[in-house]
């Protein structure tokens, strides 16, 4: 198969400067390894195109986390070409890291940032969220000892419990913000804890105290420049809370917000998590299988030993599944941290070297990060956000 490769995950990725296209194109070729990732990032680049039809909105996209373990770089080059208008993440590293990249996109830092680092804010450009009067001063002083000026999100809390002044503080909280020239502000903004379920009353009461914020810093002639909201659920379910522009993660990459919230059929998945099978051999009755034998075979059984682990992002659970085969193939013993064992069972055909898939299509079966996640008793984010960096990724654009 001909695949067209942006990057690989690291020497060919510090190559690509910029907002470079494709690097080149060449035969894929995954015989030599082990483990491994496929990402099409033409996926995302349509997923993030759906969105913005749908929303009619300017499409911020959530990139924090690796980008949900997909690659930050690649998949921050790949929103700006579908035309994002904005890349969304955690920390400050990780805005820095997109800069150092050589891209130039707008970028908003969601999580808080100390004072310190502030500086980094007006090095690189980066916007900044507030969710304190007093950190507001804090980087106004900053700006003004670097004579520069710091573009800010401030952060109300509707409903989240988490980052942002109270509703009834958001008014006062705004005005100080715009009586502060060392800061421009860029934003205001706030999170829903509730849009993936099926009762709406938490996320329009979320929406109503944002509303009423918005309204009176409207009556002191305050309109920062983006108002915020929508989380993918959001996005997908709540057009009163598009405001100036959207801001969804999971959904760009093809992943349901929840069971309640489900993305449109249209939508596609990006991931696709592989191994391979590096041993099969058949145990005798009595058998014990990997550390402290909590599997113990009750007749000769065929068991496949397979290149992942729980340093892998496998979680070391008693019921993971895999397809071998095209067959959903069932765990034997404990996951150790870089290999696992598998009962082959009617499996006769598997031989070392074969394709193992944790996530993903064989044949006419397919596992999903949602049904790992339900399985893991958690949700499809963690699965995905839980694959580590030794796992090599590779991007191909179909
Ligand atoms: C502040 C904020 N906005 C937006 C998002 C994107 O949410 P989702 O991945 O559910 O679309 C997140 C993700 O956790 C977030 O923390």
């Amino acid at each position: 198969m001909h695949y067209k490769i942006f990057a690989s995950n690291n020497l060919i990725t510090k190559s690509l400067a910029g907002d470079v296209e494709v690097v080149y194109t060449k035969q894929m070729n995954f015989d030599n390894q082990t483990i491994w990732l496929e990402i099409n990032l033409g996926a995302i680049r349509r997923n993030i195109q759906r969105i913005h039809e749908h929303t009619q909105r300017p499409v911020m996209t959530v990139v924090k986390a690796n980008a949900y373990g997909h690659g930050i770089l690649e998949v921050s080059r790949t929103a700006i070409q579908a035309g994002a208008a904005r890349l969304c993440v955690a920390r400050i590293e990780e805005a820095i890291k997109i800069r150092n990249a050589g891209i130039l996109a707008p970028i908003l830092v969601m999580g808080y940032t100390t004072p310190e680092r502030a500086v980094d804010a007006i090095r690189f450009g980066i916007s900044l969220m507030v969710n304190l009067p007093d950190l507001a001063s804090e980087y106004h002083k900053v700006a003004k000892q670097m004579n520069g000026r710091i573009a800010v999100h401030a952060k109300i809390d509707t409903g989240m419990g988490r980052l942002g002044v109270l509703p009834n503080d958001g008014c006062a909280f705004g005005k100080h913000i715009a009586g502060l020239d060392g800061l421009f502000f860029e934003g205001l903004f706030t999170h829903f804890a509730s849009a993936d379920e099926p009762a709406k009353q938490t996320t329009l009461e979320q929406i109503s105290k944002f509303d009423q914020v918005i309204a009176e810093l409207n009556t002191e002639g305050i309109r920062p420049q983006i108002i915020h909201a929508a989380n993918s659920a959001a996005s997908l379910y709540f057009p009163g809370a598009w405001y100036d522009a959207v801001r969804p993660g999971i959904s760009i990459y093809g992943l349901h917000p929840s069971n309640d919230a489900p993305l449109p059929q249209e939508f596609e998945p990006s991931l696709t998590w592989k191994c391979r099978l590096s041993s099969v051999k058949t145990l005798p009755e009595g058998s014990g299988v990997g550390y402290n034998h909590s599997f113990v075979t009750s007749k000769p059984e065929r068991i496949g030993a397979v290149a992942v682990g729980y340093a892998d992002g496998l979680r070391r659970q008693p019921d993971n599944i895999v397809l071998i085969g095209g067959k959903r193939v069932k765990q034997a013993g404990g996951i150790c941290m870089d290999q696992s064992m598998w009962l082959l069972e009617d499996n006769s055909s598997a031989r070392a070297g074969d394709e193992v898939v944790l996530i993903g299509k064989q044949g006419e079966e397919h596992i999903t990060a949602e049904e790992i996640g339900a399985l893991w008793g958690t949700v499809n984010y963690e699965v995905v956000c839980g694959l580590t960096d030794r796992v090599p990724r590779f991007y191909i654009d179909e």
